[in-house]
């Protein structure tokens, strides 16, 4: 059996610089038409210049794939100027508390900052992309980062709203209730919960942030994604990390699913018995949210075993070693 899908994309990835994004960038670029690329770099993009050069390193990485990588803006307070200069290069601004996750220091450390910068977002039309976490007790983080949600959705009505790699029944529910919020849920978040995290012996690589939830989360995003809700979309989150970084002491978050990527939502949803509902989880989705057309694209798979290798180069990708169902047929399979 052949799988199409037309213009799939990542609407949440990690390709860091250097020799760790030539690594990881030209698995993504051949099997996604395009991705929105995270700004928490060493240097966090937080400019022109650096969000030209960082885009130019990706082209010239993925210079043999048809991929549109779409920008985005590492949050703070920007006046007026900058983000009419800016607005036509990216598709939003991402914003992470400070401190939270994986090269978030300067982060925003105080919400009642933030305002003035969404107000001209909201009348530029810039999308807003939250890490939506509070510093509360690591289960809970998710929930308490409501409030802040609700008061932005409440000062800002027509702001949009992209709940990043949510993890929780709550959240799903507040996507459900605010027409202009829309949410990304990363492949892992649709398969594991914490018992896989800690519940035996310690994975790490498993670990990341937001950290997997409780079985009842797990199916209040399964069910949503596999009702084919119209707000919520694919983002892997795919956040990769050497191995001696994720196999150590202070294991840093993050899981490399970039490569596992595509069979495995194929592998799910069939077995959901939703393949109807992939293509617009994988892309409908996120053209109509976010008002974009892909490059013409189209990813065919098929239902034969794919043997996921152990390691890229240094990174241990999720599901390593393991056999799957469903493997990309075209383009050639990495
Ligand atoms: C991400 C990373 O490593 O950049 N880590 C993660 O656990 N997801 C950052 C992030 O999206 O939180
Ligand atoms: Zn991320």
């Amino acid at each position: 059996m052949i799988l199409s899908l037309n213009t799939p994309l990542d609407m949440h990835l990690h390709l860091r610089e250097g020799t760790m994004m030539q690594n990881v960038a030209p698995i993504s670029a051949a099997c996604f038409a395009g991705a929105v690329i995270m700004p928490n770099l060493i240097s966090p993009v937080d400019t022109l210049q650096k969000l030209f050069n960082y885009r130019e390193d990706i082209e010239k990485v993925c210079k043999n794939e048809i991929f549109e990588p779409y920008m985005t803006l590492f949050f703070k307070p920007y006046p007026r100027e900058f983000l009419e200069e800016v607005r036509e290069h990216i598709i939003g601004i991402k914003l992470y508390p400070a401190g939270i996750t994986t090269q978030s220091e300067s982060g925003v450390t105080d919400f009642n900052m933030i305002e003035p910068t969404l107000a001209i977002m909201e009348e530029l039309q810039i999308p807003l992309l939250v890490h939506g976490e509070s510093d509360g007790f690591v289960l809970d983080r998710e929930r308490e980062f409501l409030v802040v949600y609700r008061r932005i959705v409440e000062n800002f009505p027509v702001l949009h709203v992209i709940m990043e790699h949510i993890t929780t029944a709550d959240s799903v529910s507040f996507v459900d209730e605010h027409d202009t919020v829309s949410a990304t849920v990363t492949l892992h978040h649709l398969m594991i919960t914490l018992d896989d995290v800690i519940g035996g012996l310690m994975q790490p690589h498993l670990f990341c942030k937001p950290i997997a939830k409780k079985p009842r989360d797990l199916q209040a995003l399964r069910d949503a994604v596999f009702m084919g809700h119209p707000r919520i979309m694919f983002g892997s989150d795919s956040a990769p990390h050497p191995q001696h970084k994720k196999e150590c002491v202070g294991c840093a978050a993050g899981v490399f699913t970039a490569p596992v990527a595509m069979p495995l939502l194929a592998q799910i949803f069939e077995e959901a018995d939703r393949l109807d509902c992939l293509q617009g989880f994988v892309s409908d989705v996120a053209c109509k949210r976010y008002a974009i057309t892909p490059p013409a694209k189209t990813i065919e798979l098929e239902n034969k075993p794919y043997r996921v290798p152990t390691l890229f180069n240094n990174v241990r990708p999720f599901f390593a070693g393991e056999t799957l169902r469903w493997s990309i047929r075209s383009p050639a399979r990495i």
